[in-house]
């Protein structure tokens, strides 16, 4: 039998190596060498051959366009960010901090699709007892949910081949390993391997698959990004887990919207969907306190209703942005067009911005309530509490319009809000006597508004 070889690949330019070095020889750069399995030659051989018989060219006219099956998973909201159920043959990535929620999810998931089609859940963390304690504890049914704890790719694909379960969840894919590599399991040579493989098996067979990925402290290394790419669809976890309510992102989705939200709430019974989230996300002070806008967001297909809190405080000589659930060079940039369209400086002042409830907003029409959030803590002035902003602000000192804005009005006004600073562009024709919405083109007009 031929030794098993190991290569490592340079994740910068592709070149190949048989030693491991700490420089790429070809590109000189550093720490880029990454161990790779590589194809046995004669199946190699014989696989490429037999892919080059079958391929065939179809006409773009020719490809029947009927919707893949969806089936609900049993939770509206995980369904929802799938885009409206689960697909069949997909691969979806469920990545996120550990003890957010994922195995919650997948199990209250899986042991409700088991009582419909045949389903295998994969365990590499946790033993049989601990999910099957889990199950019984959130009472969810268990007759036909199967359990198998496997760390190894190539005994699962052989269970996988014997049993072919129409969904399966792999939990998770940092404790896989295949044969082909020798690095230690969670390794990112390990985990794009043995995804690939599950992947591959999942396009071959039409199995869906959910792999759970943690993401790491440390950033994207060894975790689930290395596996964006290779999914259909890419689920992440939001909020901290010290909060009850637990947002899922759909930061990739090849069957639905991106940035799409899925709200739950974490309880005893496991993740409950929230029905209506459009106002969770808002503390609701019974007084107007300074420093505090609402904004309404639009991340996917649906507003809601979310408060920016900004707390300015005096700094000392390297003034402090810090900010939670936005990008913290948007705020940097914000505060230099206030200072230079609204003559409002707070270079000497430490700006914090916080989203309450845990949630990322990653569009542009939090760019107005982020800056009157902060001038009305910098003025220690509150705005009226039945207030709504959205709008993106340009260097130019413009207000831009943002896309949906009479849904975001109709949200706002749905839940008491009596009156919108939005972009003129965004006001709406009609108009509704009881919500006052003023359009604004400039940013100085916003001030002269909450003056
Ligand atoms: P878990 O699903 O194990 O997290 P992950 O797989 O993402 O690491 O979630 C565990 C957390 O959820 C743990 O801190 C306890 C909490 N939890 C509840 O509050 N209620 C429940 O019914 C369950 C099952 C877990
Ligand atoms: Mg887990």
């Amino acid at each position: 039998m031929a030794k098993a070889k190991t290569q490592y690949q340079c994740r910068e330019c592709g070149a190949l190596s048989s030693k491991w070095n700490g420089q790429c020889a070809d590109c000189q750069a550093w720490n880029t060498l990454e161990e790779v399995a590589i194809a046995e030659s004669p199946a190699g051989k014989a696989r490429f051959e037999g892919y080059g018989g079958n391929a065939k060219v179809t006409l773009a006219s020719d490809i029947s366009l009927d919707e893949a099956p969806r089936s609900t998973t049993g939770l509206s909201e995980l369904d929802r960010v799938l885009g409206g159920g689960l697909v069949a043959g997909s691969v979806t990535l469920l990545g996120g901090d550990p003890g957010i929620g994922k195995s919650t999810l997948l199990v209250q998931c899986i042991a409700f699709l088991s009582q419909h089609c045949k389903t295998l859940y994969i365990t590499g963390e946790e033993s049989l007892q601990q999910v099957s304690a889990r199950a019984q504890r959130l009472e969810l049914p268990q007759t036909a949910l199967r359990l198998l704890a496997e760390t190894r790719v190539e005994q699962i694909i052989n269970v996988l081949a014997k049993e072919k379960p129409q969904v399966l969840v792999i939990d998770s894919i940092q404790t896989m390993y295949t044969d082909t590599l020798n690095s230690a399991p969670g390794a990112v040579a390990q985990v794009r391997e043995s995804a690939a493989r599950l992947v591959r098996y999942a396009k071959h067979t039409g199995t869906s698959i959910f792999l759970v990925g943690h993401v790491t402290k440390e950033g994207a290394l060894a975790g689930p990004r290395v596996l964006e790419h290779m999914v259909d669809t890419v689920l992440y976890f939001e909020g901290d887990p010290g909060n009850r309510f637990r947002v899922i992102r759909a930061v990739k989705n090849r069957f639905g919207a991106v940035n799409e939200l899925g709200v739950f709430a974490m309880t005893e019974r496991g993740l409950q969907v929230v029905k209506n989230p459009s106002a969770i996300f808002l503390s609701r002070h019974p007084e107007p306190v300074s420093g505090s806008v609402i904004m309404v967001t639009r991340e996917g297909t649906r507003p809601m209703l979310v408060e920016a809190q900004a707390l300015v405080d005096e700094g000392g000589s390297h003034p402090r942005r810090i900010t939670l659930g936005l990008e913290q060079n948007r705020l940097a940039m914000l505060l230099a067009v206030m200072h230079r369209h609204a003559g409002i400086a707070m270079f000497d002042q430490d700006v914090y911005v916080n989203v309450v409830g845990g949630v990322r907003i990653s569009e542009t029409a939090a760019d107005l309530p982020v800056l009157l959030a902060a001038l009305s803590s910098f003025r220690d002035r509150p705005l009226p509490n039945d207030l709504v902003v959205f709008g993106e602000i340009g260097l130019a000192g413009e207000v831009r319009p943002v896309p949906n804005g009479e849904e975001r009005l109709t949200e706002a006004a749905k839940h008491g809000f009596k009156r919108a600073i939005v972009a003129s562009r965004n006001v709406p024709k009609s108009k509704n006597p009881d919500f006052r919405v003023d359009g604004i083109d400039r940013l100085s007009q916003a001030l002269d508004l909450i003056d």
